[in-house]
């Protein structure tokens, strides 16, 4: 339930404050003591916003300790002003057991293209306050974007550092391109532990997003602007493709319904996209005013399985084209007929940029000479899928937008191509710009095989498996300029950063250039 009062003027704070004790009275005695307990941090997980509009945006925290009631009222407020003073909207939310206590507000009647401030009340506590901002009207001239690419934040093999610099950037956007959680027992000798042992149910998947959302450098960077997200395989399990998991396991809809149920129930997404059983729909698309259409797809939840998997089992695998014709099969999909379908129909022909959020290296990249007729390729990317990859980039070509950058994650590494109708062949044309950004944290390849294959993959601007951090860029009308972000030691929770690199794409011509 919420209320969307813009102009109001504050509540009085005796009011709120009358309001916060009435509804603890209506508890049991002893709930009343548990709920009022001081010393129990009711917002331990922090708050986040998310999926902004030119009127409004998703805010999302989750209550936390011991002793919740099934059914508490979190009160919401959004503010123009950092001290609200000058609120724009209030209302309340039931967060409920069933749901992990987690709330959902949205508010609406919000001014596009603007600042707000938000913050919950519960059980007598207050959370902190969290910074968002409105999407400009779809038709208003904007002059800039700027936001940062993300992904990858496993828990147990380092620290934060890179969200603690995020927090600091001036951002219109965090994207958050997948791998949230990671679903793996802690390893040997973590740099911080991860409690429980392999996850598969609902239980254990809440109780991993409360350890990856109980560290402040995160929750900073969920406080400081709006996130849009996409997810990949750890938010359920490793390499997972549609209803089939890695080790082919009997009920594997079980365990992506739990998943996908805890990932609703820990994200800024708004309270249409709840999961049924095992389906969650995340594509959807965003415009920037007259400036960007932003375009965020799922690549995991309808895909056809990996193609020429280890035998006896499913997930990827790495495999030379000759011996795995199917790879080449033009049925093969990455996306599902009817996203493939969505995403085609709706490229943005009027503006002068289309960006496509999504989860893993678009580019191909062979391990080995192609040229040779030797080409080497890992099955879970799109090199697992290039017929569909060549309909979507083709769909691009023939509609002629230059302004096309693909965003991705995943392969823990800073990835930066120029994308081809060919790849095999030199003179084929460039569709399109892929800025793949490394991982927060996760371990990526050597960087030696990296370097052994760039040779095979001259589309292949810059490749970097040994840089954590993120991809930060600044969008105008001409230009997107895009700074590489690395931390000096990922193992620090107060490490330095660094510009490793810059590039630049002009919106009236595909391809990257040193920036
Ligand atoms: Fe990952």
């Amino acid at each position: 339930m919420w209320a969307s009062e813009p102009g109001s003027k504050p509540a009085p704070r005796s009011r709120r404050l009358l309001l916060q004790s009435g509804a603890a009275l209506s508890f049991a005695p002893w709930l009343i003591r548990h709920a009022l307990a001081t010393d129990v941090p009711r917002f331990a997980l922090g708050i986040a916003s998310g999926q902004p509009r030119a009127d409004g945006v998703v805010l999302w925290t989750r209550l936390t300790g011991a002793g919740l009631p099934e059914r508490v009222t979190v009160q919401w407020e959004i503010a123009r002003d950092e001290a609200f003073t000058d609120i724009a909207a209030r209302g309340e939310e039931a967060a409920e057991a069933n749901w992990a206590h987690s709330v959902h507000a949205e508010p609406a009647g919000l001014a596009p293209a603007r600042w707000y401030w938000y913050r919950f009340t519960a059980l007598g506590q207050q959370s902190t306050v969290g910074r968002t901002h409105t999407a400009p009207a779809p038709d208003a001239i904007v002059s800039s974007l700027n936001f940062v690419i993300t992904s990858c934040q496993r828990y147990d093999v380092g620290h934060y550092a890179a969200w603690r610099h995020v927090a600091a950037e001036e951002l219109d956007l965090v994207m958050f391109l997948g791998d949230y959680i990671y679903e793996y027992a802690s390893r040997p000798l973590p740099v911080r532990p991860v409690e429980g042992g392999h996850v598969r149910t609902l239980a254990q998947y809440r109780a991993r997003y409360a350890t990856h959302k109980s560290d402040p450098a995160l929750q900073a960077a969920h406080a400081a602007a709006p996130w849009l997200l996409v997810w990949d395989d750890h938010e359920v399990a490793n390499d997972y493709a549609n209803l089939q998991g890695q080790d082919l396991e009997p009920d594997f809809k079980t365990q992506r319904a739990a998943a996908y149920r805890a990932y609703w129930e820990h994200m800024p997404f708004p309270k249409s996209a709840r999961p049924v059983d095992a389906d969650m729909r995340i594509f959807g698309r965003l415009d920037w005013g007259r400036l960007a259409r932003i375009h965020l797809i799922d690549d995991r939840q309808y895909r056809d399985v990996q193609a020429c998997p280890k035998p006896g089992r499913g997930g990827s695998n790495t495999v030379a084209l000759k011996a795995c014709p199917e790879l080449l099969d033009p049925k093969r999909t990455l996306l599902g007929a009817a996203q493939e379908q969505w995403l085609a129909e709706g490229w943005d022909l009027t503006r002068p940029w289309n960006l496509l959020a999504q989860q893993t290296l678009m580019a191909r990249f062979s391990w080995t000479d192609p040229a040779a007729g030797a080409g080497t390729y890992w099955t879970d990317g799109w090199d697992g899928y290039p017929a569909a990859r060549k309909r979507l980039l083709d769909g691009v070509a023939q509609r002629k937008l230059p302004g096309t950058v693909v965003f991705g994650g995943d392969v823990h590494a800073n990835y930066v191509a120029d994308l081809k109708a060919d790849f095999d062949d030199p003179a084929s044309k460039v569709i399109a710009s892929e800025f793949c950004g490394t991982s927060i944290t996760s371990l990526g390849l050597a960087q030696s095989r990296v370097d052994a294959a760039r040779a095979f993959n001259p589309h292949v601007h810059y490749g970097r498996s040994d840089q954590r951090g993120y991809m930060r860029f600044a969008l105008d009308s001409g230009q997107l300029k895009a700074q590489l972000r690395v931390v000096d030691n990922a193992l620090d929770p107060s490490s330095g950063i660094t510009t490793a690199a810059r590039f630049v794409v002009d919106a009236a011509r595909p391809g990257v250039l040193s920036g």
